[in-house]
C-alpha cells in the first residue's frame, strides 16, 4: 500500500497536504484502502514521500475530520468509512465504532424492508398467514388485562418476564418455569446468547445453510462459523468438525429449518445430543417453526430427547401468530437464564408487558391451540398451491424444489448456470421478491438457491407473484443462451 501511494504521490503545483488528502481519499472511496486498514505512521510516510511530517499529519487530520481516518492512541491510525456524499454537514460514518462496522450487513434489514413495501410481491419475508391472526381474542385478551389489572400492563415489569406468560408457557411447553426468560423476538435470543457465550475467535458449528439473523449474531459476537450440512446430516460430519474445531456451541434449527424446510429425523437426533454429550458442547435448540407441521408432528424435539440438560431451547411468537409481536422465549439452564437476563436488562430491560399478558391469556384460554390448527391447514393450502403455480409458470427443469412437511418455506435450487442474485434483480424490478441462497450459507456458497416463503401473499396473489418470477426465471434462460 505504501508504494502505491508512493507511485501516485507525483509533485505537482498545488499545496501538497491537499494533494495526499485527495489521494487518500480516492483510494478509500475506489476500496484501495478499504474500511479497517491501517495507513503508514505518519513518519513512514512522511520519509517515504519526501514531505514534512507536518503535511502527513495536516492530511491525516483532515481525512479524520471527515470521518475517513480514524487515530487510535497506540495503535495507529485506520480507515474507517467511505467517503459520504458532497455537502453531508456531519461526517457521523466516521464516528461509528470499528466493531459496528466490521459486520454491518443489512440483508436482513432489506429482508423486512421488501415485506413492508406496498409495490412488491414479498416471497422472502418469513411470514406466517397474518390474515388468519385471530384478532378479536386478542382484542379481548387485551381488554381484559386492562380492565382487571391495568397496572401490570404499564409497570416495569421484570427482566425475566410476565409471571404469567411464563406459567402459561412452562405449562403448554412442559418446561420448568424458572428456565422460561421472554425474549423480544428469538432474533433476540440469538444476540443474547452469542453475547453470553462466544469469545471472539470461539467456533460455532451451524446448520449450512442455515438461519441468516443466527449467522450475523454469532458473527459480530466474533464467532468462527463452521457449517454442517443440514441437508446431508450426516452424524461422522458432524463428529469430524466437533473433534477439528472443538466449538463452543451448536447451533440448529432442526424441525421445519429456514431456509431448507429439513427435519432432523428421530435417528439424527438422539446421535446428536450424544456426541454433544460426548464432547460437551451445548446446543442451542431454534425451534421457531416446530408448531407448524401441516399434518402430522415432528419427531421430538432435542429438548425433550436432552437427559443431560445441555440443550438451549429457543422459541417465538413470530412464526405461528405474527412477527408484529415482537414476542419470543427460552428455555434453558438457570444460571443462562440468569446471565442472560443481566444482558438483557443492559438493553432491553423487558419486552412490553401488554403484549405478554395478552399472549398468555391466549395461551391458558385455548385460543392460541386453536389458532395453531387453523394455520397449519391454511400453510399446507399455501404451500400446495404455491408449488402448483410453480409448475404452471417455471419454466420446466429451471427450479427444483423440495416438498416441505411443514414451516414456512420452499427451497429451491436453480439449474445450473443461473444466478439467485442476478434473478433477484431482475425479479425486483418486476415486483416480486424472495431471498437469494447466498444469504443462508456462513461461506461463500448458496447463489444456485432461493427460498420461497409461501405463506407471506394472500392466496390471491400467489399465482402473479409466482409468474411474475417464472417470467423473469424464463429471461434469465433466454439471456444465458443468447
Ligand atoms: C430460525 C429462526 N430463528 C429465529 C428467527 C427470529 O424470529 P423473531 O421474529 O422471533 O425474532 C427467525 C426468523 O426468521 C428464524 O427463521
Amino acid at each position: 500500500m505504501l508504494s502505491s501511494i508512493e507511485r501516485q504521490f507525483v509533485r505537482t503545483q498545488r499545496p501538497l497536504y491537499g494533494h495526499l488528502v485527495a489521494l487518500l481519499e480516492a483510494a478509500i472511496a475506489k476500496g484501495d484502502l478499504p474500511s479497517g486498514t491501517r495507513v503508514p505512521p505518519e513518519r513512514t510516510l512522511a520519509e517515504r514521500l519526501r514531505i514534512s511530517r507536518t503535511t502527513v499529519v495536516s492530511a491525516y487530520r483532515e481525512l479524520e475530520s471527515r470521518g475517513l481516518l480514524r487515530g487510535y492512541v497506540g495503535r495507529g491510525t485506520f480507515v474507517c468509512a467511505a467517503p459520504e456524499p458532497e455537502g453531508t454537514p456531519f461526517a457521523w460514518r466516521g464516528k461509528i465504532a470499528a466493531a459496528a462496522l466490521r459486520w454491518s450487513d443489512s440483508t436482513l434489514r432489506d429482508i423486512v424492508r421488501h415485506s413492508s413495501d406496498a409495490r412488491l410481491l414479498s416471497l422472502a419475508a418469513g411470514e406466517p398467514a397474518i390474515d388468519k391472526f385471530p384478532n378479536e381474542a386478542f382484542q379481548d385478551a387485551v381488554a381484559h388485562v386492562l380492565r382487571t389489572d391495568p397496572a401490570a400492563a404499564w409497570r416495569h415489569g421484570p427482566t425475566e418476564g410476565q409471571p404469567a406468560l411464563r406459567d402459561a408457557i412452562a405449562e403448554r411447553y412442559a418446561v420448568p418455569r424458572d428456565s422460561v426468560l421472554i425474549l423480544s423476538g428469538a432474533q433476540q435470543g440469538l444476540d443474547l446468547l452469542a453475547r453470553c457465550l462466544i469469545d471472539p475467535g470461539d467456533a460455532v458449528v451451524m446448520d449450512r445453510p442455515g438461519y441468516l439473523g443466527a449467522i450475523q449474531s454469532f458473527r459480530a459476537a466474533g464467532a468462527k462459523l463452521v457449517g454442517w450440512d443440514v441437508l446431508r446430516a450426516d452424524i461422522d460430519e458432524l463428529e469430524d468438525l466437533l473433534v477439528r474445531y472443538r466449538p463452543k456451541l451448536i447451533y440448529t434449527n432442526p424441525t421445519f429449518q429456514n431456509p431448507t424446510g429439513a427435519t432432523l429425523p428421530i435417528r439424527t437426533r438422539r446421535e446428536l445430543l450424544m456426541l454433544a454429550q460426548r464432547y460437551r458442547v451445548p446446543i442451542v435448540e431454534d425451534a421457531t417453526y416446530r408448531d407448524l407441521y401441516f399434518t402430522d408432528p415432528p419427531p421430538p424435539s432435542l429438548r425433550e430427547l436432552d437427559d443431560h440438560n445441555l440443550v438451549i431451547y429457543l422459541n417465538s411468537f413470530s412464526k405461528v401468530m405474527a412477527p408484529g409481536l415482537r414476542l419470543g422465549w427460552i428455555a434453558a439452564a438457570p444460571s443462562i437464564v440468569d446471565q442472560i437476563a443481566i444482558i438483557k436488562q443492559r438493553m432491553d430491560p423487558h419486552t412490553p408487558n401488554l403484549v405478554q399478558l395478552a399472549i398468555g391469556r391466549l395461551i391458558r384460554q385455548g385460543a392460541f391451540d386453536a389458532h395453531l390448527r387453523t394455520i397449519r391447514l391454511e400453510h399446507a393450502k399455501r404451500c400446495a398451491q404455491m408449488i402448483g403455480a410453480i409448475q404452471r409458470h417455471v419454466p420446466r427443469g429451471a427450479l427444483r424444489l423440495g416438498r416441505p412437511s411443514g414451516g414456512l418455506y420452499l427451497w429451491c435450487r436453480l439449474a445450473p448456470g443461473l444466478s439467485a442474485n442476478a434473478l433477484l434483480d431482475r425479479a425486483l424490478a418486476s415486483g416480486v421478491a424472495f431471498v437469494a441462497g447466498t444469504a443462508f450459507y456462513p461461506d461463500p456458497a448458496g447463489d444456485s438457491d432461493l427460498r420461497l416463503c409461501f405463506t407471506s401473499v394472500l392466496p390471491s396473489q400467489m399465482e402473479e407473484s409466482i409468474r411474475k418470477l417464472g417470467g423473469c426465471i424464463a429471461d434469465a434462460r433466454l439471456s444465458q443462451s443468447a
